[in-house]
């Protein structure tokens, strides 16, 4: 019960510091070999009740290819949630020893982790996109302190097909709006303030306050 415990708290710092207590158990060299694939510790620990015929939650570790972790990774992404929380196989039915349980997570997610690595999953890949009008005022406002009312320097944006105007896709850059969007904030007399505050010239007196206090 107690190694069970240890297990299921899942901290290494725990087993570290009670490292006696692990390193007690049965030898484990030969366990952690037999999960070099994980297909004897699945059927021995698993199939009984993840198998075609059950289809216990839907799972069925019989079927499912071993040797190759990344063809099904969801799946075992759930085989390893469920190992480490120590909740399978369930507290009724046998379990492996400790080592052969770390060996058999550790294999799984290092598969898991190179799987992922090989392929990287980029997530959305709409092209970079300029910051639209109301975007824009914020990151000045907030970046240099200058609140420059940007409606009449800077077109308003076109909306999408769902009235949305901070889309990737609607926010294109043409020359001539990257000229409007650096005048809207070059011109201003606090912005040439700031930039002679933070070249050390201090005569314009504008208030700037975040860059001369830096100084
Ligand atoms: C005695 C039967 C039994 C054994 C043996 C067993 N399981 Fe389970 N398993 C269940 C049951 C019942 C559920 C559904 C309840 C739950 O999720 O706790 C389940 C759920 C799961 C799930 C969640 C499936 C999903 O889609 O959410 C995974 C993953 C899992 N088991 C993996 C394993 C692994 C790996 C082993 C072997 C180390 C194992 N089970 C051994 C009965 C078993």
């Amino acid at each position: 019960m107690r190694r069970v415990y240890l297990w299921a708290a899942g901290f290494a710092a725990v087993a570290a510091v009670l490292g006696g207590v692990v390193a007690a158990g049965p030898p484990q060299s030969s366990n952690a070999a037999a999960t070099s694939t994980p297909r004897p510790v699945l059927d021995k620990y698993c199939v009984t009740c993840h198998n075609q015929r059950l289809k216990t939650a839907g799972l069925t570790l019989d079927t499912i290819d071993a040797a190759n972790i990344p063809a099904a990774a969801d799946t075992w992404e759930k085989v390893v949630r469920k190992l480490r929380a120590g909740s399978m196989p369930p507290p009724s039915s046998p379990r492996p020893d400790q080592a052969t349980y770390d060996a058999l997570i550790s294999h799984l997610e290092s598969s898991l982790d190179r799987a992922a690595v090989d392929h990287p999953n980029p997530g959305r890949t709409d092209a970079f996109h300029r910051l639209n009008r109301s975007e824009y005022h914020n990151a000045v406002r907030d970046l240099i302190g200058l609140d420059v009312d940007v409606t009449s320097l800077v077109p308003a944006d076109a909306a999408d097909e769902h009235g949305f105007d901070n889309m990737a896709g609607v926010l294109s850059v043409s020359p001539v709006l990257l000229e409007r969007y650096g005048a809207a904030t070059a011109n201003q007399p606090s912005a040439r303030g700031a930039r002679a505050a933070a070249s050390g010239r201090r005569d314009f007196g504008a208030p700037s306050p975040g860059l001369a206090e830096s100084k």
